[in-house]
């Protein structure tokens, strides 16, 4: 399995049958991202919450990939709005998929969509594909649940943000590492805007000074799982 990062939230993973998961796709607009939206392609798509830089593309790559989306029953729902293919979930709630296991999180955080749509609760995405778990937090603050995620679904990999201001910044993302206990940390959400400058090798540091592992996905980058 291989993960890809486009910068900002933005991943793909892609599974030994080749089967391409994109989360929060914000591509076009992400002016972090070398890879633009055009140059993707997905089966399914999963929205962590409705805001722009989350949803981002994704719309677009869905209509042209026939994509079947997957997030929190209001969000799906406004997908559907939009003529696309949606699969409604909600948190607390796991689902298999041809590819694997879809869970979803609490995060605390807000949600609408870019038209000013009520979208539901924001969510954390847990993935489980080929007994390898990726939790993918979406936007969120530090919260203490995630030492129950964390031991009810052990993590291989876990993505998280980084860039303080609209979500956890170092301090608060190590404590989150520390708590989750995942085999290693990946920051993500920092450095897109000016408002969310954050330092990766810092983050880095941190972890591995609680003996943890930590790799910093350069944007564009894929690695094998
Ligand atoms: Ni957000
Ligand atoms: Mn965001």
């Amino acid at each position: 399995m291989k993960l890809k990062y486009f910068g900002h939230s933005a991943f793909q993973l892609t599974t030994d049958s080749n089967i391409r998961i994109l989360i929060d796709p914000f591509l076009d607009d992400n002016p972090v991202s070398k890879i633009k939206s055009s140059e993707v392609e997905a089966e399914f798509i999963v929205f962590t919450h409705g805001h722009g830089d989350h949803v981002g593309d994704g719309l677009k790559i869905g209509k042209r990939c026939n994509s079947l989306f997957i997030c929190v029953n209001e969000l799906a729902e406004w997908v559907k709005s939009k003529g696309l293919k949606a699969h409604n979930m909600h948190i607390g709630g796991a689902h298999n998929f041809d590819f694997g296991k879809v869970k979803f999180t609490i995060a605390h955080h807000g949600s609408s969509t870019p038209d000013n749509q009520y979208a539901g609760e924001p969510a954390g995405v847990l993935l489980t594909i080929n007994n390898k778990t990726i939790y993918h937090t979406g936007d969120t603050g530090l919260f203490y649940d995630m030492k129950l995620i964390g031991e009810m679904n052990p993590v291989d990999y876990m993505l998280l943000p980084i860039g303080d201001n609209f979500t956890m910044g170092i301090d608060d993302a190590v404590k989150a590492v520390e708590l989750t206990n995942p085999k290693v940390a990946i920051p993500m959400h920092y450095n897109t805007f000016p408002v969310i400058a954050s330092d990766p090798q810092k983050f880095k540091q941190l972890v591995e000074a609680k003996s943890k592992k930590c790799i910093v996905m350069q944007f564009g980058e894929e690695i094998v799982l």
